[in-house]
Parts: structure tokens; C-alpha cells; sequence
């Protein structure tokens, strides 16, 4: 499996813009995917930098109803007239942050998308095809993280916390190892994990993504819990690729508990698996 950071919040190199969000290009034996479309139109420009030809992608997923993971799906649709997008039935709600200085922002969706006809909704459990399914409705066993504290939606006219049920997550199977892929795991790293873990019976060999440790407006998650979530994650013997809104000060501290089981990915970055 290859897979190619197309968005993140840094760069490998300058040759790759970067931006607050997050787009995954795998490419497995019988499948070419995208998982996220990052805030803009950079996942379309670092793609041509990186040899991926968007309209030969067969399925897109939209981990989450937050724009720095779908603010790309308008142009997406234009370049890519086949693919489905898979895309939860709640993710078009309306999603907002409060920033610092008190206001709230619109941080959703574009509205406007939602009836287009490559779109599939998806709830709890969706299975795309042999390899890959969906998977959403995370149980809790641990609290969410602290890092979504500011984060909000509307449900009846109400402002509400967001209760991140519009978050999906997608595991892929070939040749025996399973990638789990997160986007921002806004329903905590730990509960993902095993969540996937209840519905399989064993742990993923790889996992890819944001563990949300940070925000943007409120700082980070502190030691004790980065350190508490480092040690589950060596217990699990996956390899893990983090990035976005992991943030560099949180995965530095992963990285000082857990070596070589962790590394960072940046737009331009390359991996096989
Ligand atoms: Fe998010
Ligand atoms: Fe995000």
C-alpha cells in the first residue's frame, strides 16, 4: 500500500504548500482512494506535484463535517466525475468553533454539495467493498479529548457541543495488515482503536492520522495524558503515522515515549506499507 500526504499543517519540503487540514492519497492493489480534501484547492495542487491524477481516484471519504477536511469537495466533484464520496448522513450539520476572541465561526460543510449525486451517506457501519469499510458511532471508554473543548454544533436552532457523531473512520485490508485511518479523532485515539478492535477482534497493523492532542484556540492536551495515550498505543504493536491536529508539541512528547512506533507525516510525505 502507498499512501501520499497531499494536505497537512507542514511541508517536506518547500516545493509543497501547506495549510490547517488534512488529504490522504492510498493506493492499494485494486483500489485508489482519497480520504479528505484539506480547506482548499492544495490537495489538487500538491497532487500533480506528487504524480496523483485525482480524476482516476475511485472513492473519496469525508472523515468529518469540519472544513479543513472537506473544504475541498467542491472542486474535487469538478475534477473527479466518477467517484463516489462517502460521506456521514451527519456531516452536513452545522459546525462551529469559538475562537479566542469569543466569536464563533462557521466551520462546516458547503451546504450546497450535499445533493450532489456522486455523495453516499453513511451512519455506524458501512462497508465500501472486501477491503474497506467505514465505521462511526465510536463507543466511549475514555473521555474525548480536552482539545475539542470550543467545538460546536446546531441541532433544533440550538448551539450545542458537538457531539462528534458526524466522525467516521476507515480501515483498509490488504495482504494480511490492516490500515486504520483517523481524521481527526475528535472521539479520542483510544476509543477509535477499540472501537476497531470490538468489530474485528484484533488491532489495526498501522494507523494514520490526526489524534487531536491540540486546538487551535485552547492549546494542548497536557503530559500526563499524552503519556497515558503513548503507552496504549505501544500495547497495540501498530506502527503509527500522525500529523494535523496531533500537533508538533504533542507528538513530540509520542515520539519521546514511544521511538520508532510513531513518526510525523507532512504534505509531500511518501510511505509504503
Ligand atoms: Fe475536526
Ligand atoms: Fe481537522
Amino acid at each position: 500500500m502507498l499512501i501520499k500526504t497531499l494536505v497537512e499543517n507542514t511541508s517536506l519540503t518547500q516545493n509543497f504548500g501547506n495549510e490547517h487540514g488534512l488529504s490522504l492519497y492510498i493506493e492499494t492493489n485494486k483500489h485508489k482512494i482519497l480520504f479528505d480534501v484539506g480547506a482548499s484547492d492544495l490537495f489538487l495542487e500538491n497532487a500533480k506535484k506528487m504524480d496523483v491524477n485525482i480524476a482516476d481516484v475511485d472513492f473519496l471519504v469525508i472523515s468529518h463535517g469540519h472544513y479543513d477536511h472537506g473544504g475541498g469537495l467542491k472542486l474535487f466533484l469538478q475534477e473527479n466525475k466518477k467517484a463516489k464520496v462517502y460521506i456521514h448522513k451527519e456531516a452536513f450539520q452545522k459546525h462551529y468553533s469559538l475562537r479566542q476572541a469569543g466569536e464563533m465561526e462557521y466551520i462546516g460543510l458547503d451546504a450546497d454539495l450535499k445533493n450532489n449525486s456522486q455523495i453516499i451517506f453513511t451512519s455506524d457501519y458501512y462497508s465500501i467493498n472486501k477491503e474497506v469499510f467505514l465505521f462511526s458511532n465510536i463507543s466511549l471508554k475514555e473521555p474525548k479529548p480536552k482539545s475539542n473543548k470550543g467545538l460546536f454544533m446546531e441541532r433544533n436552532g440550538e448551539i450545542i457541543n458537538d457531539c462528534f457523531a458526524h466522525e467516521q473512520n476507515i480501515a483498509i485490508d490488504e495482504g494480511g495488515k490492516t490500515l486504520l485511518i483517523t481524521g481527526c479523532a475528535h472521539n479520542g485515539i483510544i476509543n477509535i482503536i477499540e472501537h476497531f478492535n470490538a468489530l474485528k477482534g484484533y488491532m489495526p497493523s498501522y494507523v494514520i492520522g490526526g489524534f487531536h492532542l491540540s486546538s487551535r484556540s485552547f492549546g494542548n492536551e497536557d503530559f500526563d495524558t499524552i503519556d497515558n495515550i503513548a503507552k496504549y498505543l505501544i500495547n497495540t504493536k501498530a506502527k503509527f503515522y500522525t500529523c494535523h491536529c496531533t500537533g508538533i508539541k504533542p507528538y513530540e512528547r509520542l515520539k519521546f515515549n514511544m521511538g520508532d512506533s510513531i513518526d510525523y507525516i507532512s504534505a509531500g510525505s511518501e510511505i509504503v506499507i
